[in-house]
């Protein structure tokens, strides 16, 4: 993909989102918040590819697909006012047949309008299937690694603002109780990944945060999650007692493990 031609799918985007400005202000901050989420994305994408040493044609497809991996998280909230899947639709599948119904790639050659194609609707899966070609499965990696990095991020902010100020929706609607599940903790001590459906609270929504981590593909994201203090800053968000704290060690230890080996 050359420069002009993301350059293109980039006005696309603006132009896109744009549309769906919204009157109530607790909306408008759910928009925002994937807007700004997007361009995050979009940046890890680009640091994680070049740090892959893949070449410029590549990296623009990376960063492509990070533009319109939640693509269909715009229409998913105006018409649902919920990101929560579950309750609404697939906005990964969403965003797929949004870009294949505007024909928003058609100046790309068609395997990477393929690609891009793919790996947005295989971004939010609860694991990659097997069988995938290794160009696919590289860029299905990539763009799930880059999109969880920010997740957190999102995470972490959103539990450091006013109530009234949060984007409701980052948070799935969970109750903020003071306890946790132990079957979310246990999934955390063990290297495992709960569902999204077994969350009864907002600290097990942080749990599962925290457990992503064992999903990260690349040694260079580990390094993103240690640089930013991502660790440390939901640590410090969750309740404070010994059983937490040695699940967040054994999170640590692995975390550092990986970066060692290097
Ligand atoms: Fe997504």
């Amino acid at each position: 993909m050359n420069a002009d031609a993301l350059q293109s799918l980039k006005t696309w985007f603006q132009n896109y989102v744009h549309s769906f400005s919204l009157p109530v202000p607790e909306d408008q901050r759910n928009i925002a918040i994937k807007q700004e989420h997007t361009h995050q994305v979009c940046l890890n994408a680009v640091r994680i590819a070049e740090d892959l040493g893949l070449d410029q044609q590549d990296i623009r497809i990376a960063e492509a697909i990070a533009l319109f991996h939640d693509i269909g998280r715009f229409s998913q909230y105006q018409q649902y006012k919920t990101f929560d899947d579950s309750i609404s639709v697939n906005h990964a599948v969403l965003g797929a047949r949004l870009l294949l119904e505007n024909n928003v790639l058609r100046d790309l050659p068609k395997h990477d309008q393929d690609l891009i194609v793919l790996t947005v609707t295989l971004h939010n899966v609860f694991s990659l299937c097997e069988g995938l070609d290794e160009k696919s499965l590289l860029f299905a990696r990539l763009i799930r690694d880059a999109d969880k990095l920010d997740i957190l991020r999102v995470v972490i902010e959103y539990f450091g603002q006013e109530k009234e100020s949060r984007a409701e929706a980052v948070a799935l609607g969970l109750p903020d109780l003071p306890g946790y599940s132990q079957a979310v903790l246990a999934c955390l001590v063990r290297g495992e990944i709960a569902r999204k459906d077994v969350l009864t609270t907002l600290n097990d929504f942080k749990l599962l945060q925290l457990a992503w981590l064992y999903d990260l593909n690349f040694t260079c994201s580990l390094g993103m999650v240690e640089e930013r203090g991502y660790i440390r800053k939901l640590a410090g968000l969750l309740p404070q007692n010994e059983e937490i704290a040695g699940a967040i060690g054994i999170v640590r230890e692995y975390v550092r493990g990986k970066l060692n080996m290097r």
